[in-house]
């Protein structure tokens, strides 16, 4: 039996449609945003489109089950199904998605936008490339020092920074219910150990003001600590953040 024109069509579509999800969730593994799988869904109706009615006859054989459908005296069931049943359940699902809904907006936020390639801060310009802790060398160099060092940037911490991301740094401090979005929990192994340490002095330095645009809609109300600590303080917070939680800073050139 020949399958119709209609329904080849719709089953071309849907072979294209399941085959894009199959690539991308099954064999890439990664998630195609709707938007895009959209975007390739309206070329390729377009062009299932153009192919199916390329001839007259084509044509007149793709529509031909919508015609019978509205023409044909004995389809009269059908027509009711199709012109009755269907709008209204197109009315139900608008009507649906007209009800106010309480659920918070799907945008998503850049949470670790890229740096800029330099930061200006205390009368300087840093390039951010190739800023390193220079505290760091101490880990090897001099023990005892590095330790010192740790110490001096927990009182930092303490004193500055534990209000919003909690003493323990899982960012429950108590100011962090109040905050959208809310501060960084620095234990979980997808904040300051995916970093740089350069990338950690920018963000701290520069703080909520200091995001590009990707990073809005929202408004991040960590403060610009370059007003308030030296660049000394800062490093060895940072060293103190990594002490802390057990992370390795990110070097350049690592994957
Ligand atoms: C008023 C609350 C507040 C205080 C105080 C605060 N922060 Fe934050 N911080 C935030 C919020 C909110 C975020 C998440 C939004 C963002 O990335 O800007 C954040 C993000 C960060 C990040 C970015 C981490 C990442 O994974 O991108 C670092 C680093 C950081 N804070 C360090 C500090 C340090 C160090 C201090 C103390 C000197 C401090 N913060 C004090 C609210 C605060």
């Amino acid at each position: 039996m020949k399958i119709p024109r209609l329904l080849q069509a719709v089953l071309v579509l849907l072979g294209v449609y399941f085959g894009f999800i199959l690539l991308f969730d099954v064999i890439l593994k990664q998630v195609i945003p709707s938007s895009l799988l959209n975007m390739y869904m309206f070329f390729v109706v377009a062009g299932v489109f153009m192919v199916f009615t390329f001839t007259e006859e084509g044509a007149k054989e793709l529509l031909a089950p919508i015609k019978a459908l509205v023409e044909d005296p004995n389809n009269k069931t059908n027509r009711n199904i199709v012109f009755i049943i269907l709008p209204l359940l197109g009315g139900a699902y608008t009507y649906n998605k007209l009800l106010p809904s309480f659920d918070a907006p799907v945008e998503l936020r850049t949470i670790h936008p890229a740096p800029p390639a330099s930061l200006k801060a205390y009368g300087k310009r840093y390039d951010i490339l190739n800023l390193e802790n220079p505290y760091r060398k101490f880990e090897k160099e001099d023990p005892e020092r590095f330790k010192e060092l740790i110490a001096e940037g927990g009182a930092v911490y303490i004193r500055n920074c534990q209000y919003c991301h909690g003493d323990k740094l899982d960012g429950k401090g108590p100011y962090a219910q109040g905050l959208n979005p809310m501060p960084m929990n620095f234990q979980d192994v997808g904040t300051i150990a995916q970093l740089q340490e350069s990338y950690l002095f920018w963000r701290i330095a520069s703080g909520g003001p200091g995001l590009p645009k990707e990073a809005s809609p929202w408004i991040s109300s960590m403060p610009v600590w370059q007003d308030f600590l030296s660049e000394e303080e800062i490093w060895k917070v940072i060293l103190y953040l990594y002490d802390y939680t057990g992370h390795r800073p990110r070097t350049w050139g690592e994957e």
